[in-house]
């Protein structure tokens, strides 16, 4: 379904700039499957539960636009201000029914911030009108919740999961991986072969063994604190505690590595 009758296809990938290859690789589906791509960038103030995590995110318009230009982006909206986003509510924005989402994993431990991710999301899909929405998979609960956005607001955007870029190393990028140095870069990667070792070790019956084993994996890596690593069903998220062999299932992790909360998951069935 490229082109329609009523005109070209918009396909949209919403980003907070800093963007690397993962970025790129939205942008690259985005135009494989789109007439006209439009990235946004903005800093998204409301979904940001730490003031501190807000400050310290990387801001690197120049360098950003620079990467767009190269991947053959055809449009950038980068709103100057969040009064620019969030001015006109009329309909006020309502209240998401993220149910579980809000409560398990990240959820648990940034309040707010799925709330804040779908008020973003909804008001851009009003200004851009996107045929398809273009999401990296290393974000694997916030394409859940996106997909449950959609449904509530009735969108007809076609929500498409991009697999996540990593690094040779296995290690999935990400803009806060500016933040660590070299060192920490290398003992990040505990978080890959983490993940990967659950895969190679699933076998139906309990799970709990594969998850101490990974939070030893991390600890040994240097990860200060972990705060969550689970297996879980596919789509639901809820954690699974015994595998029946046949549940589709997911692995997700969010850990800490020289003060940077670095999140990652790989698909296990
Ligand atoms: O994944 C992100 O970068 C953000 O959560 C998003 C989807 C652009 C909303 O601000």
């Amino acid at each position: 379904m490229r082109k329609t009758g009523e005109g070209k296809q918009i396909g949209f990938v919403p980003t907070m700039g800093a963007l690397h290859p993962g970025h790129l690789s939205l942008i690259a589906a985005s135009k494989a499957a789109t007439d006209l791509t439009i990235c946004s960038i903005f800093v998204n103030p409301t979904q940001f539960n730490d003031p501190a995590d807000l400050a310290k995110y990387p801001v690197t318009p120049a360098a950003d636009i620079r990467l767009l230009t190269g991947a053959g982006c055809d449009v950038l909206f980068m709103p100057d201000s969040p009064a620019e986003i969030y001015q006109v509510q009329d309909p006020p924005l309502p209240h998401y029914e993220l149910h579980s989402m809000e409560s398990l994993l990240e959820g648990a431990f940034r309040p707010g911030h799925f709330q804040g991710v779908c008020q973003v999301v909804h008001q851009l899909l009003k200004i851009v009108q996107p045929h398809q929405l273009f999401m990296g998979r290393k974000d694997y609960q916030q394409c859940m919740v996106i997909a449950r956005l959609l449904e509530q607001i009735g969108s007809a955007t076609r929500l498409v999961i991009v697999p996540t870029v990593r690094e040779a190393s296995g290690l999935a990028m990400s803009s806060r991986n500016t933040r660590l140095s070299p060192a920490a870069l290398t003992q990040a990667t505990a978080i890959y072969q983490s993940l990967t070792a659950i895969k190679a070790h699933l076998q139906p019956g309990p799970v709990q063994p594969l998850l101490d084993a990974a939070l030893q994996q991390l600890r040994e890596a240097g990860f200060e604190q972990t705060d969550y690593i689970s297996i879980a069903h596919a789509q639901t998220l809820e954690p699974v505690s015994h595998w029946d062999g046949q549940t589709p299932l997911v692995a997700l992790v969010a850990a800490f590595l020289s003060g940077v909360r670095l999140i990652d998951n790989m698909a296990l069935t």
